[in-house]
């Protein structure tokens, strides 16, 4: 640090002192008479000890007002900032969870929830008026038209299931470049009535919003429905063992706190980087995760959407979707339902076999082609076994 600073100032040289210095340097005690001294120590002492109560003692109220009134005189946007104060080093409510160290930024492992997305894409009445027993989610890249397609004419074909009302309905987010895909997707839409796209980015970190937007579209758009049903693109799925076995449309009292689907427990947490499943020790510390549902296909009833989402206003948002359930299962006291037999659910792929995907609910690793050849063959008339 400088002690001093010579000016030139109309010809002449002047001899400043910084502010600190008659503290610092021997110089300084020197040049300032000791009286001037103790004045100028003790206003340094009152200043700082003054800032330190302040800031400690007005309120939150207090300091709400003068962020947002800064907000609205000083950004253009008009958007209000987090009035949270930066003094205050203990995370906000939203984003802590009961089994997680304290709140710190995870960059791109920071997931966006809860956040007011809106939907792009939407069918607002189609789910509440058909108040269908299964509503079919399909989460779906906003390109991949063919897989759309072969799931409309196998598996999600809505009327598949004789006296049993099932919805199908693809969830998409937004993509960077569109070249002209979203004129496209409103097309689809406007023949299909089974696109919802809402407003984020559709990536691999994000699927979480996406899913948790599912919940919020569940409980909003489908008051009526008894259960829905999660399935990837590359499943294959026998609705109607799915309907009339594990389900029951015949069911006076349907099940609640109700989610199956292959059931994870203990499962470890990669810490490689090489894995699909990476997770950095930052993001989660512990080895391993809740019980969870695979999220390749999972059932649940329509009681949980709107619990989710309570959850998730506590359980910091986390980007693999299925372990995020299974974190809000676990705040909620719930558990997943293992299904009644095992291998109902097949979270790693098998070779079709008429007989044996006769009685089974979901199989993953197809691809839309094999779909459509394996999905004929399943659905011809005669005995499967
Ligand atoms: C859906 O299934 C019904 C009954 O099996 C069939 O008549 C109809 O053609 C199917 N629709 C599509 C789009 O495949
Ligand atoms: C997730 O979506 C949000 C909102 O669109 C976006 O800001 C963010 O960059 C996306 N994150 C990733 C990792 O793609």
């Amino acid at each position: 640090m400088d002690s001093y600073i010579i000016v030139k100032s109309k010809g002449k040289s002047l001899l400043m002192c910084n502010p600190f210095c008659p503290l610092f340097s021997e110089e300084g005690r020197n040049v300032v008479r000791s009286k001037w001294r103790q004045i100028c120590v003790l206003s340094i002492f009152l200043l700082l000890s003054g800032s330190f109560l302040a800031l400690n003692y007005i309120s939150l109220d207090f300091y709400s007002f003068i962020v947002k009134t800064w907000t609205r005189w000083f950004r253009a946007d008009g958007q209000e900032w987090d009035a949270t104060p930066p003094w205050r080093t203990s995370p906000p409510t939203t984003l802590l969870s009961t089994t997680q160290t304290p709140w710190k930024p995870l960059g791109p492992f920071e997931i966006l929830y809860p956040h007011s997305y809106h939907f792009i894409l939407d069918e607002q009445e189609r789910c509440k008026s058909q108040s269908p027993f299964l509503v079919l989610m399909v989460p779906v890249a906003p390109h991949n038209w063919a897989a759309r397609e072969a799931i409309r004419q196998t598996w999600g074909n809505e009327t598949l299931v004789p006296g049993v009302t099932i919805s199908r309905f693809f969830l998409l987010g937004q993509v960077g470049q569109t070249d002209g895909l979203q004129d496209e997707l409103k097309t689809e839409s406007n023949k299909h009535h089974d696109l919802l796209q809402a407003n984020f980015l559709d990536t691999y970190l994000n699927l979480t919003i996406k899913t948790m937007l599912m919940m919020e579209w569940l409980v909003s758009r489908c008051p009526n429905a008894i259960y829905a049903a999660k399935v990837d693109t590359d499943m294959f799925l026998n609705v109607d063992f799915l309907v009339n076995t594990l389900l029951d449309p015949h069911d006076v009292e349907p099940k609640q706190n109700y989610i199956t689907g292959s059931v994870i427990r203990k499962g470890l947490v990669q810490w490689q980087k090489s894995s699909k499943w990476y997770v950095p020790k930052e993001v989660y510390p512990q080895a391993t995760y809740p019980d969870y549902v695979s999220g390749n296909t999972y059932v649940f009833s329509m009681d949980l959407p709107a619990k989710f989402l309570v959850a998730s206003q506590h359980i910091r948002a986390f980007h693999l979707e299925d372990v995020y359930l299974g974190m809000c299962l676990e705040h909620l006291g719930l558990k997943p339902t293992d299904p009644p037999k095992p291998n109902f659910f097949y979270f790693f792929k098998i070779p079709y076999n008429r007989c044996k995907f006769a009685d089974l609910v979901s199989v993953t690793g197809f691809d839309s082609d094999e779909l459509d050849r394996c999905w004929n063959d399943f659905q011809k008339p005669g005995l499967r076994c």
